[in-house]
This record gives C-alpha cells, sequence and structure tokens, in this order.
C-alpha cells in the first residue's frame, strides 16, 4: 500500500512538473492581463534595447536555427519549439533563464508582455 502512494505521488508530480510552450503563452498572457502579439515579439526579440546585445545576438533572428554565445561562443540548441522539443518544458529552467537573459539583455527584467510576446513569436516559427 506504501508503495503504491509512492507511486502515485510520482505520477502525480511528473505530470504537474511538465509544461508545453503554449502553457507559458498562456500563464504570462495573463500575468500581463493582455493578448500576445508575435509581431512585437519578432520586434523585441531581434533588436536592442540600449544594451551591447539583443535576444539574437546569442540566439540568431532565426531561432529555429542552433545560436551561439555571443561572447563564450559556445554552441546553444534552437530556442524555437518547432526545432527543439525540448525548450519551454520546464518552468524552472524558463523563469531562471529569461530572468539572467533579461538581465544581460535589458539589465532589467522582462515584463510579462514581452514574454508573452516572444512566446507567440517562437511559437509561431516553423
Ligand atoms: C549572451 C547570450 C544570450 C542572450 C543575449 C540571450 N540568451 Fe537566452 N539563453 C542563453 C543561454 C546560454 C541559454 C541556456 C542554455 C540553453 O538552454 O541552451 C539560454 C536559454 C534561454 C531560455 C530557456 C528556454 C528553455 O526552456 O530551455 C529562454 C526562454 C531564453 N534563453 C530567452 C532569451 C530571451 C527572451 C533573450 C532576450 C531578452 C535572450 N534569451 C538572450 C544565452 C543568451
Amino acid at each position: 500500500m506504501r508503495y503504491l502512494l509512492i507511486i502515485a505521488a510520482t505520477l502525480f508530480a511528473a505530470t504537474a512538473s511538465a509544461e508545453t510552450p503554449r502553457d507559458f503563452l498562456t500563464r504570462f498572457e495573463k500575468e500581463a492581463g493582455a493578448a500576445a502579439s508575435a509581431q512585437r515579439g519578432a520586434r523585441f526579440f531581434t533588436s536592442k534595447q540600449g544594451g551591447e546585445w539583443s535576444c539574437s545576438s546569442c540566439h540568431t533572428d532565426k531561432p529555429t536555427q542552433a545560436g551561439r554565445h555571443a561572447k563564450t561562443e559556445k554552441a546553444i540548441t534552437p530556442l524555437a519549439p518547432a526545432a527543439n522539443a525540448e525548450r519551454f518544458t520546464d518552468a524552472a529552467k524558463v523563469d531562471k533563464w529569461f530572468r539572467r537573459n533579461c538581465n544581460d539583455t535589458l539589465n532589467r527584467v522582462c515584463s510579462a508582455q514581452e514574454k508573452a510576446d516572444v512566446m507567440a513569436w517562437l511559437l509561431s516559427l516553423r
């Protein structure tokens, strides 16, 4: 009986933490209180906002392709879910990298609206 409970708990934890790229779009739109715009996301992603880098500096302006870190030159696998099934499936990872990359790129965190727009754009790429 105890084992059954452990198995049930493990299964539940596994499904509860499995997220899809669409879940993130829904979450960020809800946080922003407004619909996302893929067009705005594309502009945001590919243009510099005062800093040295844009998101495309490392992820390229075609994120279905592999990127390269602008400083360390380390390879980065594609960011667009259509090209990389591992992307946007883990909230801890997504939140960590949005925080870190937005700070590196904009010297601030990204707003929920900016994240929603980026998600909408990435999801539109084939
Ligand atoms: C200086 C290089 C660099 C820049 C600029 C950069 N990123 Fe990243 N990004 C990385 C690296 C490195 C990783 C982590 C390694 C990996 O996941 O391949 C990453 C991972 C991510 C992830 C994790 C997604 C997942 O589920 O795996 C997201 C989201 C992301 N970046 C979004 C952005 C956005 C949005 C911008 C612009 C505001 C941006 N990045 C700018 C280097 C960069």
